[in-house]
Formats: structure tokens, sequence, C-alpha cells
């Protein structure tokens, strides 16, 4: 008797850690080798042969690539956030997708408040001053930053994400306010949380971090009306995604002077060319989308994909699935 053959799966990118090692005990593995993401008519022609899809979030995972997806019964993103991937079209056609939530939390949460801090006490111009022989002398005047302590924190979504932030603002003696469709009042008594209105949150923050999905409801969330009611000089964190900002907004506030300043793993489009205007601002701190990327975080997020993928290929439902109602 034949035996069946193994599933098929194309993973987008090397990932760190020993996950795929343990995948190709299990299935046909391709596994695209260049540091840039595979170009579109690649990821098809593969998706057209393949059980399983391990994606990252410059992927883009449609109704035109499903429909060319004869085979495929699920895409497993490594990433919480899936806004690559058209949930509803792959639940339309029964290809579960997964993500890797919980895993990332503190990491990000980390790194919104290292952009923070290094935001606030100008870390990076510091430095590069040192470097570029800059240091003469002690001067009581230089590179002024502003308090983190004591300071008003502004949380845009209290996920879990937003919640590891506030208690990281906690530690610093920060005053936090959130808005949040849903209210928590557990976190409000247990971090001393305030749950505001848009306005309130817009007016009274010196900094804003930002903390949601990308969905319909969120894209340019901070557009030019909500900037201008920002407090003049409030500073601005984004973790989340770069469309939940208008970025050509955001530019224009902080190039008024209007913002304090801006720190930002995420923009709108990625990469950020080194011509755009905000890689040319003084007062915005920028890094390529690494808010999640230690070696233990990132080695955990690939080993959660894997699972994801081979529970789904086997049938069951992933961990951590998107569309559980494909497993009543
Ligand atoms: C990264 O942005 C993620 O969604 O995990």
């Amino acid at each position: 008797m034949q035996r069946p053959k193994p599933p098929r799966v194309f993973v987008t990118r090397q990932l760190p850690g020993e996950a795929l090692a343990r995948l190709g005990a299990f299935t046909t593995l391709r596994v695209w080798e260049q540091p840039l993401p595979p170009p579109r008519e690649v990821l098809l022609a593969e998706a057209r042969e393949a059980d399983g899809l391990i994606t990252l979030l410059t992927d883009r995972v449609d109704e035109p690539l499903l429909a060319e997806a004869p085979h495929l019964r699920v895409v497993s993103n490594v990433a919480v956030g899936y806004d690559n991937i058209d949930v509803a079209a792959c639940t339309a056609r029964r290809v579960a997708v997964g993500n890797t939530p919980g895993v990332l939390t503190e990491t990000t949460a980390d790194f919104a408040f290292a952009l923070l801090l290094g935001l606030a006490r100008r870390v990076v111009e510091a430095d590069a001053y040192v470097r570029a022989g800059r240091w003469k002398t002690w001067d009581p005047s230089l590179l002024l930053g502003v308090d983190v302590h004591g300071a008003t924190l502004g949380l845009v979504g209290l996920g879990a994400i937003g919640a590891a932030v506030a208690r990281r603002a906690r530690g610093f003696g920060m005053r936090v306010l959130y808005v949040n469709r849903r209210a928590k009042p557990e976190l409000e008594s247990e971090l001393g949380l305030e749950r505001v209105d848009k306005a309130t949150l817009m007016a009274e923050s010196d900094f804003v971090s930002l903390h949601v999905a990308l969905c319909d409801e969120t894209r340019h969330w901070l557009g030019r009306e909500e900037l201008a009611t920002m407090k003049p000089g409030a500073l601005l964190v984004n973790t989340a995604r770069g469309p939940v900002v208008d970025q050509a907004a955001l530019e224009e506030a902080l190039a008024s002077g209007h913002l304090g300043g801006a720190a930002l793993d995420v923009t709108d489009p990625e990469p950020l060319s080194a011509d755009s205007l905000l890689s040319k601002l003084p007062n915005v701190l920028l890094a390529p989308h690494i808010a999640s990327a230690s070696h233990s975080t990132r080695g955990r997020m690939a080993s959660m994909a894997v699972d994801n993928l081979l529970a789904a290929l086997e049938g069951r439902k992933p961990p951590h699935c998107v569309n559980p109602e494909l497993f009543p």
C-alpha cells in the first residue's frame, strides 16, 4: 500500500530557533531563503501546491491567492497581528488562520517603553553627539528632554500589550489614562488606570502610546483632527501598526512643532524610506518594526506558528486560531 504523502508547507522566510527543523520531520518543507519577502508570483506559485503556509506580516494572503490554492488548509502567521490576511476569505474557504499572541506581550511592552524613554530623554541624539566628538564639557543646557516620572501616559487600547505598558508606567510613577472599547475595571483598580474618552486622552496626555490592532475601525484613528487636540509638546509612541496614524498629518504636526516628537516602530508604508520627512526630523525616533525582536520571543513565536500549523494539518483546532468557528 502507498503511504500518504506528507503535507506540503511553504515558509516565507527562515525563522529563528529550532521550530522549522521540527516541521521538517512531518512535512515536505520549502523555505524562502532570501532576506526580502518572496515576490507575489513566487508566493502564488507556492500557494498553488501548498497544504499549509507560514507567513509573516509582509506577506499578503487575500482572496486572489486563496482562489489559486486548492489544497490550502492553514495559514499560520508569525505575528500577533494578522492584518496581512483576509480572515473572512480564509474562513469562507475553510482555511484556518493562526497567530502568536501572548508570547510577545512583555517583549513588545519593553520596547514601547524603551522608545518612550529614548524619545523623552533623547538617548539616540545623545549617542550621536558623543560619537561625533561634540562632547566638550558638562553643559547645563545640553540635550534637555522631558521627564517621564510623574507625567501622564494615554494608552490607546488596553489589550495584553497595553496593560503590560501600563504596569511599566506605574513603576515610573506615571498617571495612566486609557481608551478602549470595553472598560477594564480590574485593571483600573489593580494599576490605578482611568478610562477616559478620546478627547480627554488627547488633551491630557504628555505621552500617547498606541496598542490597537489595525482594522477598519482603527485605520487613521489618529488623524489631523485628533493630532490638533493633543497637548502641545506631547510625544507619540507607536508600536502597533503604521496606518493607525495618518502619517502625512503626523509629519505636519511634528514639523510645525505642535507635537514634541514621535517614536515609531511601525510606519506606513514599511519599510520607511530614508528620504521620507519622518527620517529627517530630529524629534523622531525610528525603529524597523522590531518591538517583539528578542532572541527568546522570536524563537517562541516561530515555535507557536509551527504548533498552529501542525494542529490544523492534523484536522485539530490550532492552539491560537483566529477563526475558531471552523472547528466547532
Ligand atoms: C508584530 O507586529 C506582530 O503583530 O506580532
